[in-house]
């Protein structure tokens, strides 16, 4: 029996390209591992009017991580939630790390000095699914207010925060970054403002940073962040925030080393973590071979970190910034003409030279 069983679901669109790239790579590694395919997004929504069948859910069940492409998302359907919001609820994968590391050479990079890693909450605020379109009932428009409000012209989308919530994903932060000798983790918030959950959440990340005097903390709004990031992101090293401006910010940072074709992510929890790259479907590409597999490639090498497969880890990393020193093999993104599957076969090369 294989020492590891990873959950494969490839999704929709160039989940599919991408996910089939990365497993070219895996192949080529010494990872005692067996890949369980399951199916998700909007092919089983149509197919069995569920974006996330239950037997989906055992295979996640049954295997230590999954590896997930992309799914195809569509708003204003009714009864459809996105399944890889409910796998981070149904799995409590609270941390959604994104690291966003300028990798020298590539052309896309804003500056080569770029090494930051984003820590989201990913289970709350804005995402909790607590949302109310119009009409309104009458226990939300009770709430003191309300009452100048139209019930059938009025939507309500609630934040919710936890101090387990905001306490966790900060000590997440902290613990990354003792453990990668990191230097600084910079709090985003919007506690001036929206008081009781942006105040709550600085509040308790305070009390989690006092346990680590070795490392320094400070906080910054988030909406300056945008600007500082832009100005003098070298500064930067760890930023930790909620799920809404994690969402945002990580999308800022992605782009200053090279973008969606770089940005590679994990969901994790205490028991189980799903590692993805950040971006979605694109199903203007889907099943040409045409977008950059790296995200999804370094998400897999985040897989091997956090399976404790330190070796696997850097060998991976080492081969896919060789291939972007060189700047030969690349996908339309970078000004190539390379295929997806090219650039994935290009660092099986470099596997064996690095
Ligand atoms: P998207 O990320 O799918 O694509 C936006 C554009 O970015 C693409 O048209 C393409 O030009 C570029 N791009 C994305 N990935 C690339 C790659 N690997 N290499 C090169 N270029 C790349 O975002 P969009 O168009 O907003 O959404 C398309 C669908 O994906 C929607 O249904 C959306 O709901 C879903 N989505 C799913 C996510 C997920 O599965 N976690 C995340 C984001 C969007
Ligand atoms: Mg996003």
């Amino acid at each position: 029996m294989a020492k590891y069983k990873i959950a494969w679901l490839p999704g929709d669109g160039i989940g599919r390209d991408v996910l089939e790239a990365t497993r070219i790579v895996l192949d080529a590694m010494s990872l005692d591992a067996e890949y369980i395919d399951g199916e998700v997004g909007w092919t089983c929504w149509e197919r069995y009017g569920d974006a996330l069948p239950q037997a989906t859910i055992d295979i996640l069940k049954s295997t230590k991580c999954a590896m997930f492409g992309a799914i195809t998302s569509k708003p204003n359907v009714k009864g459809y939630k996105s399944p890889i919001v409910r796998m981070r609820q149904l799995f409590d994968m609270y941390a959604n790390i994104r690291p966003c590391k300028a990798y020298p050479g590539n052309p896309l990079n804003y500056r080569d000095d770029v090494d930051i890693v984003v820590f989201r909450e990913n289970t709350e605020d804005l995402y909790s699914g607590l949302d109310f379109p119009p009409p309104l009932g009458k226990e939300i428009m009770a709430v003191p207010g309300m009452q100048n409000k139209s019930p059938d012209e009025t939507a309500v989308s609630l934040r919710v925060f936890t101090k387990k919530g905001c306490s966790r994903i900060v000590r997440k932060a902290f613990e990354y970054a003792r453990e990668h000798r990191r230097k600084r983790v910079t709090l985003l918030h919007k506690a001036n403002v929206v008081r009781a959950t942006d105040g709550m959440f600085l509040t308790e990340a305070h009390k989690v940073a006092e346990e680590y005097e070795d490392i320094k903390c400070d906080d910054a709004n988030i909406d300056a962040m945008t600007m500082w990031l832009i100005k003098n992101p070298q500064d930067y090293d760890i930023l930790a925030t909620s799920n809404m401006f994690g969402d945002i910010i990580s999308d800022e940072a992605a782009q200053l080393v090279g973008g969606l074709g770089y940005a590679c992510s994990g969901n994790i929890g205490d028991g189980y973590a799903l590692f993805e790259p950040t971006h979605g479907s694109a199903p203007k590409y889907a099943g040409m071979h045409k977008v950059n597999p790296t995200a999804a490639i370094l998400s897999a090498k985040m897989m091997f970190d956090w399976l404790g497969e330190k070796d696997q880890a850097d060998k991976l990393e080492r081969a896919v910034a060789a291939v972007i020193k060189e700047n030969r093999v690349t996908t339309y993104d970078v000004g190539g003409s390379s295929t997806t599957l090219d650039v994935a076969r290009e660092v099986v090369r470099k596997l064996d030279e690095v």
